[in-house]
């Protein structure tokens, strides 16, 4: 069977931008392929040595959001980076397939360090983390990968280092992966900002109350031009419309509703009034489960320690492979 890997940073709780951009497909094809799902506690360290309380909290949140959103630990192997050294390991010898220059041009990576404000100060743990995302994908011999689409500089460069390790090796030890990113690209921020994120504070998370959620879909943006009701409506840029094309379940009813608001004569009350339906139509059954699972925290955490066992003896079956092919094999 065909195996997926992949993963989270668990800095805070996950968001409609996680459920869109990768949670979706997740739940999706769990049943077709073998999947592992990482709480990536040790990549999230990269940037929180100064708070590492907030990435160990976050691990349980974060395996709270997974199992209330239906990625099912019968058949997925949810697991926790750090407690993997296996995956450190095979990054050790990674970071020496790929070049300072190489890692300083990943587009993900440099959008990241913008982000965070490092300039010349950069974590070197950081800068590096293409080659521990890429000691993830290959240790379990992924050869899919559902992540949002600001990952794709990520599936690209641990194809380089697939392809440079199985040439020093003069044959297939690695598998190269291709990324699954959702059709509708990605979500904006509810502010109208091109990315939802929890550090850009325009983020709706998945254990939002229900009134945390009427709230947002008050400050949702639409269009600044449309100020009368029967003013013309425009749908680029109109995150009202984009979360409608994320989440309402009537695709016929929402058409109609686009066809009116462009012609004019919708409010953009009404378009909030049905996208604030929709969003507690989803995400109510969704906090009700994550609030049934926290109350048992001891099975979570006993059902993160098996999925970690069982992820480590697949990727210790990979470090050996890597490590004879480098010729690391005494005994
Ligand atoms: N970098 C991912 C994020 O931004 C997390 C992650 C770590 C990951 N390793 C991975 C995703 C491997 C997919 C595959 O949250």
């Amino acid at each position: 069977m065909k195996v997926i890997l992949t993963g989270d940073r668990p800095t805070g709780p996950l968001h409609l931008g996680h459920y869109v951009g990768s949670l979706q497909n997740r739940v999706l094809y769990q049943r077709q392929y073998r999947q592992f799902v990482m709480l990536a506690d040790a990549q999230a360290l990269t940037d929180n040595m100064e708070d590492t309380a907030k990435v160990s909290r976050n691990v349980l949140e974060v395996a709270l959001d997974y199992l209330a959103v239906g990625i099912d630990p019968e058949v997925s192997t949810i697991f926790i980076q750090s407690q993997v050294p296996e995956l450190a390991e095979l990054a050790f010898y990674y970071l020496n397939l790929v070049t300072v220059a190489r890692l300083e041009r990943n587009p993900t990576v440099k959008e990241e360090i913008r982000l965070r404000g490092f300039e010349r100060d950069i974590p070197a743990g950081f800068l590096a983390y293409p080659a521990s995302q890429a000691a993830d994908i290959t240790a379990f011999r992924a050869s899919l990968v559902p992540v949002g689409e600001d990952q794709l500089p990520m599936i690209e460069q641990s194809n380089e280092i697939v392809r440079r390790l199985n040439r020093i090796a003069g044959r297939e030890i690695l598998l190269e992966a291709k990324a699954l990113v959702p059709k509708i690209g990605r979500l904006p921020g509810i502010d109208g900002k091109a990315k939802m994120s929890k550090s850009l504070g325009n983020a709706l998370s998945l254990s939002a109350t229900a009134k945390e959620i009427r709230d947002a879909v008050k400050k949702v943006y639409t269009d600044p031009l449309h100020l009368k009701v029967e003013d013309p409506g425009h749908l680029e840029g109109n995150v009202a419309f984009a979360y409608l094309d994320a989440f309402d379940p009537d695709r016929d009813g929402l058409e109609e509703l686009k066809a009116c608001y462009v012609r004019g004569g919708v409010a953009d009350s009404l378009a909030k009034a049905r996208l604030e339906e929709c969003l507690q139509e989803l995400l109510g059954p969704i906090r009700a489960r994550r609030e049934e699972l926290s109350r048992d925290k001891g099975e979570v955490i006993s059902m993160l320690q098996k999925g970690t066992e069982l992820a480590r003896e697949e990727a210790a079956k990979t470090v050996c492979d890597v490590k004879s092919a480098l010729g690391l094999a005494y005994f």
